[in-house]
């Protein structure tokens, strides 16, 4: 089916996916299935801007992440997944694009700041990390995306990508691409707190359970979990604030009702941690049982695997080729 819009996403694979995933874009991507023309890309070049010295964690990553997609319920006959080394047209496309933007607008990108902070590049930044920005507008307009699903943190590439967009179309006197609107999720719902009751969720703070997590891990992870440091006998009556368990139980919770109950009961007082975590893990325990097994399924038959990523990525090069032939007219390069 051909739907007018165009959606695209997409994950650097460097490690499996988790529920703070789940919550902030994968049950968004799931949902947005069958509506639109939806492109989710494994986004190995981006990954190795900072990863370059390890590429075989992007390799392996690559699959991790793909078995996480469609266990989740990525449907592949809804939502095309593609891997980004592999469409070459981004990598040209990135080349025309770095002549429409400065060294100084590429240094106010507060995404990129923070990044570099957190990185600990110090003076040293890959030249490829530092024009990522540029990489992810081709990323988008390859595919001439009108819509881009993405985290508040995201919102500064979207605006340097339609910056782009605009300079290309005056320049180049053409209308060649259209301007990508970013999608944010509710604040709120997007962002889900690790285990340990910080603000995100991250592999390299330690504190996600992944999709892949087996029951035992699982069990580990809820009983270990954050919840009010002031309520340390049963009989004290609990904080719900800050309380993770309770935000992954509105969260992943089937039955309201329940919940709502075990909140009234928390708050006044006789209901311990441990009977709220064993109900949460059961809650979670239902929700990634069956996500567990489909990966299961799926990581025995490598091969399918990777053909529904290998067809993916057909399909997008195709519309990738067309886009840089457009691109290429409208630049006076279309020699012979
Ligand atoms: N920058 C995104 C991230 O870190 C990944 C990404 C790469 C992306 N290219 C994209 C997201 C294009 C949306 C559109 O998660």
């Amino acid at each position: 089916m051909q739907f007018k819009q165009i959606i695209l996403t997409g994950d650097r694979p460097t490690g499996p996916l988790h529920l703070g995933h789940y919550v902030g874009s994968l049950a968004n991507r799931i949902a947005l299935q069958g509506k639109y023309s939806q492109y989710i890309m494994l986004a190995d070049v981006q990954a190795l801007t900072d990863n370059y010295d390890r590429p075989e964690v992007v390799r392996h990553n690559i699959f991790e992440v793909a078995l996480d997609y469609l266990a989740v319920g990525i449907d592949p006959k809804l939502s095309t997944i593609f891997i980004q080394s592999q469409i070459p047209e981004i990598a040209e496309l990135t080349v025309f694009f770095l002549n429409l933007v400065t060294i100084g607008r590429l240094q106010r990108n507060p995404t990129v700041k923070t990044e570099i902070k957190q990185k600990k590049f110090g003076e040293s930044i890959p030249a490829g990390f530092f024009v990522y920005p540029v990489s992810q507008a081709a990323d988008i307009m390859i595919m001439k995306s009108t819509i881009v699903p993405v985290g508040a943190d995201q919102l500064p590439m979207i605006e340097q990508t339609n910056e782009i967009v605009r300079s290309f179309n005056r320049i180049y006197n053409c209308t060649v691409f259209p301007e990508a609107q970013a999608l944010v999720p509710k604040a709120g719902s997007a962002r889900l707190s690790g285990t340990d009751g910080q603000h995100k969720m991250s592999k390299t703070l330690g504190n996600a359970i992944f999709l892949s997590d087996d029951i035992d891990s699982l069990r580990k992870k809820v009983m270990s979990m954050y919840t009010d440091p002031l309520h340390l006998k049963v009989t004290d009556p609990g904080n719900l604030e800050g309380n993770t368990v309770f935000e992954y139980l509105d969260l992943f919770g089937t039955n309201p009702a329940e919940i709502n109950e075990l909140k009234a009961h928390y708050q006044r007082g006789g209901l311990g941690d441990v009977k709220v975590k064993q109900y949460l893990f059961e809650q979670l325990n239902q929700f990634l049982e069956p996500i567990r097994t489909r990966r299961l399924a799926l990581a025995q038959d490598p091969a399918h695997v990777w053909q529904i990523l290998k067809t993916g990525t057909d399909q997008a090069r195709e519309i990738a080729a067309n886009t840089m032939q457009e691109v290429r007219a409208a630049m006076h390069l279309d020699y012979y």
